[in-house]
């Protein structure tokens, strides 16, 4: 084998036929920033699997359910490029059985890098065919996060604009005293 093609069958064995891209997350509720981050991940990727991860770390506002047809609720029900599941275990575990060869993640700040770069090196150190690929925050959403929504509602302020429609009415009838 020449010096130049040395790494052609290392490179043949990656072809695939879709790129499947996992998007995991709390989605406590999913907001516009999350919305926009599956939205630009379908511009490099054929699909995308928006993963709910069950964190017994994180107290969630909604059921496991809950979430999951919330996120249902934003995209058309015949967008077969993306899917909606959840995992509770590892997750790369979970991207590499779903046949997918990346984790999607979204950064809004230097202060998400360093969380960002751990979770990313424990994943690569468990499962080397899994990259991560991160996308940075639409600068819209550059502020948001699902806990100051959340907080916003809970003391009667409006949300709308940052979450879809039926996350918002959600959100109000959760608060509502
Ligand atoms: N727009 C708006 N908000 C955003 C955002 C965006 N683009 N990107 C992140 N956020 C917010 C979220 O709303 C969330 O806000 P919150 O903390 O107020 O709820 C926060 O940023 C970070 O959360 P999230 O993306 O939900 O991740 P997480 O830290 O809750 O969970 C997992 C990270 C799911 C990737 C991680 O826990 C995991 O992999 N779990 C599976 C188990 C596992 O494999 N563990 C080993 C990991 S090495």
């Amino acid at each position: 084998m020449s010096e130049e093609n040395a790494y052609e069958p290392f490179i043949q064995d990656k072809v695939y036929d879709e790129k499947i891209a996992v998007y995991p997350g709390t989605f406590d509720p999913i907001t516009m920033g999350h919305i926009d981050i599956v939205t630009r991940s379908l511009e490099i990727f054929d699909k995308v699997i928006i993963t709910v991860a069950i964190n017994p770390a994180k107290s969630a506002l909604f059921s496991l359910e809950d979430r999951l047809q919330m996120i249902r609720d934003c995209f058309p029900a015949d967008e077969e490029r993306i899917s909606v599941d959840y995992v509770d275990g590892l997750l790369v575990d979970y991207a590499y059985k779903r046949g997918a060869t990346a984790i999607v993640r979204g950064l809004r700040a230097v202060s998400d890098f360093e969380y960002e770069f751990q979770l990313a090196l424990m994943n690569r150190r468990i499962e080397r065919e899994v990259e991560t690929v991160f996308l940075m925050t639409g600068l819209r959403w550059i502020y948001i996060s699902s806990s100051i929504i959340k907080d916003v509602a809970r003391h009667g302020g409006d949300t709308s604009g940052l979450v879809p429609d039926h996350v918002c009415e959600k959100l109000r009838h959760k608060f509502m005293t």
